[in-house]
């Protein structure tokens, strides 16, 4: 069983990054984690440039979400919303609609900003997102407000994160379980 993680960031220090890390401590044992590393290197979507073959990042990125058994996404807030390079990608991840790299994975989604409410908004726009690319979305999610100065401290997280990242992640696991025995 192994677990995508991608923060929706590619700031070098970023919170959400940091956030995924965490969510690595709550894992049921003997779950794999892996962060995708290529948001980078991707093309902003283009119609016109959505062909065989694709760009090798956009190949690279529809091989690694479909192979996923589940995928964690930790997102920032810009501007109440999703940023856009991590839309981006989720734009190329749902082509074609029919084959999108997305559909039937398991997904479930946290966040951390700044800000006090630790990007909600965001968080919700984002699920509604996946969800319209036939991904199972978990409903929860796990809000960081205060994040910088949450990691700087000793315990970025309070008890009540803690447990609903535990119970999110269980969620998570218990539903790409079922999907690998119904295949
Ligand atoms: C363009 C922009 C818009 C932002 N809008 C919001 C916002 O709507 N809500 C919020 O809580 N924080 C907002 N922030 C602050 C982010 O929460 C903060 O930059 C956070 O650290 C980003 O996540 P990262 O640390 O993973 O990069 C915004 C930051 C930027 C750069």
């Amino acid at each position: 069983m192994q677990i995508l993680g991608i923060s929706g960031s590619l700031r070098q220090g970023s919170y959400n990054t940091q956030l995924l890390l965490e969510a690595v401590k709550e894992l049921p044992v003997g779950v794999e984690f892996r962060i995708y590393e290529g948001l980078r290197e991707v093309p902003p979507y283009d119609e016109d440039d959505d062909r065989d073959p694709a760009h090798p990042a956009v190949t690279r990125l529809r091989r690694e979400f479909a192979s996923a058994d589940a995928i964690l996404f930790a997102t920032p807030e810009y501007n109440f919303s999703v940023p856009g390079w991590l839309k981006n990608v989720i734009d190329w991840a749902s082509r074609p609609p029919n084959h999108s790299a997305l559909r039937y994975v398991p997904v479930a989604v946290i966040g951390a900003s700044t800000g006090a409410y630790g990007a909600v908004w965001s968080q919700a726009e984002l699920r509604k997102v996946l969800g319209s690319c036939g991904a199972r979305v978990q409903e929860g999610e796990v809000a960081l407000g205060h994040a910088k100065q949450a990691f700087e401290s000793d315990e970025p997280l309070s008890a009540e994160q803690r447990a609903q990242l535990r119970g999110l992640l269980a969620a998570l696991v218990a539903q790409a379980e079922q999907r690998s025995h119904a295949a």
